[in-house]
């Protein structure tokens, strides 16, 4: 499918503008071929395109360069990556555009109008984003948390039901993609230096505080029409650049790769309940933190021979400053698995996208992308 676009883009390209028509009736089949109608996508840096750019006050920004190095026309945009990430990535393997920032402006949904085109998906991803309301204000200053994202996607929602009707709006949401990605964010702020968490509540209270604020979210959206959900659980996020910089011989941060995991145990059982208490609800859950060990301990395999230091930045393991204009960056992306402090190169995002649209069960439970499209 994506293969066949290409060559049609190209072919386009090279017969000109007199084949118009064509376009036309090609560019329908392409949609009519897509396996779901839109997806939205809810999230964090590891998927955010842009949604920052437009958050005055945030200090999680990265639309300049090195960003996007290896972007079409190395353009920076807002992507903390040197490329393309997992969102872009997974959209384009159901088969549509990469949606869109919410925040752009004007903002994309408010063109919906009666018998337009319905939208094909939307972006409320916000770098430095968390379950808990209080993980973006304490990291970056301002971020859409996870509860501002699900209010965004109500007035959305809301445009839908104006353009499509009550059961148009249903149809269209309950065949549609939903990606989750949250967490990362909630541990960076409870291990950082001057957390008021960490006082307030010890790392099992806190899981069972992000997850029971997760479930009450998502069981929001469950109510606004979404049925098919895809949810990435933490990373290794104690093997992140950030946190290997702070031990003398590089390795891992082992207790926040430990709560990271007991997080994960509490998430696949929430999932599991929402599903069975919520008719129609489907779910795929990403093994983020297995998918990252298993990349480790088979790095050369993988082709990868810098697991360590990042791409871009500055200091120790390129960790100790963000991808900044003054910071220097690598020659060769492909054999680095982080690009910055705490994100991955664009190849890991697309390794990342594969295993999320067809992966087997090693990571993806109890089903992959492609198999939830096609319930
Ligand atoms: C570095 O990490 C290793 C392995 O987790 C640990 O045993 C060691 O105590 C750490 N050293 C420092 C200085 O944090
Ligand atoms: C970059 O690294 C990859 C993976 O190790 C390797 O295959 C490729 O040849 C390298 N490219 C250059 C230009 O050195």
């Amino acid at each position: 499918m994506h293969v066949h676009n290409m060559a049609i883009t190209s072919h386009i390209t090279r017969v000109g503008p007199t084949m118009a028509l064509l376009v036309c009736v090609l560019v329908f089949i392409c949609k009519a071929q897509a396996a779901a109608p839109a997806v939205y996508i809810l999230g964090d840096s590891l998927v955010d395109v842009g949604n920052n750019n437009y958050l005055p006050l945030s200090l999680l920004k990265a639309n300049f360069p090195h960003n996007g190095v290896d972007f079409p026309m190395g353009k920076p945009t807002g992507r903390f990556s040197n490329g393309q990430n997992a969102a872009d990535f997974l959209a384009k393997k159901i088969g549509l555009p990469s949606p869109p920032p919410y925040l752009s402006s004007p903002p994309p949904y408010l063109s919906l109008t009666g018998g337009a085109t319905p939208i094909t998906g939307m972006s409320f991803a916000s770098g430095g984003a968390g379950i808990l309301e209080e993980t973006g204000g304490f990291l970056v200053k301002q971020a859409l948390s996870l509860g501002k994202q699900v209010e965004y996607f109500t007035r959305v929602h809301d445009k839908l039901v104006t353009q499509l009707g009550p059961s148009g709006a249903q149809a269209h949401l309950s065949k549609s993609i939903f990606l989750i990605v949250f967490g990362s964010n909630d541990w960076f702020a409870y291990y950082n230096v001057g957390s008021l968490a960490v006082k307030q509540y010890n790392p099992q209270q806190y899981v069972d505080r992000m997850v029971s604020t997760f479930k009450g979210l998502l069981k929001t959206l469950y109510g606004l029409g979404a049925r098919k959900l895809v949810v990435s659980g933490v990373g290794a996020i104690g093997c992140c650049p950030i946190k290997r910089k702070e031990n003398r011989t590089g390795e891992c941060n082992v207790e926040i790769n430990y709560w990271s995991t007991k997080y994960n145990d509490g998430l696949k059982i929430m999932l599991e309940g929402l599903k069975s208490e919520s008719l129609g609800l489907n779910y795929a859950y990403f093994d983020t933190y297995g998918a990252m060990v298993n990349l480790f301990q088979n790095h050369e395999a993988y082709g990868y021979s810098k697991i360590k230091e990042a791409c871009c930045g500055i200091g120790n393991l390129k960790a100790d400053g963000p991808c900044i204009p003054l910071a220097t960056y690598c020659s060769n992306r492909t054999n680095h698995v982080f690009w910055d402090l705490y994100h991955p190169t664009e190849t890991i995002a697309s390794l990342f996208a594969g295993y999320l649209y067809s992966g087997s069960q090693q990571f993806m439970v109890p089903m992959n992308v492609e198999q939830l499209l096609a319930l």
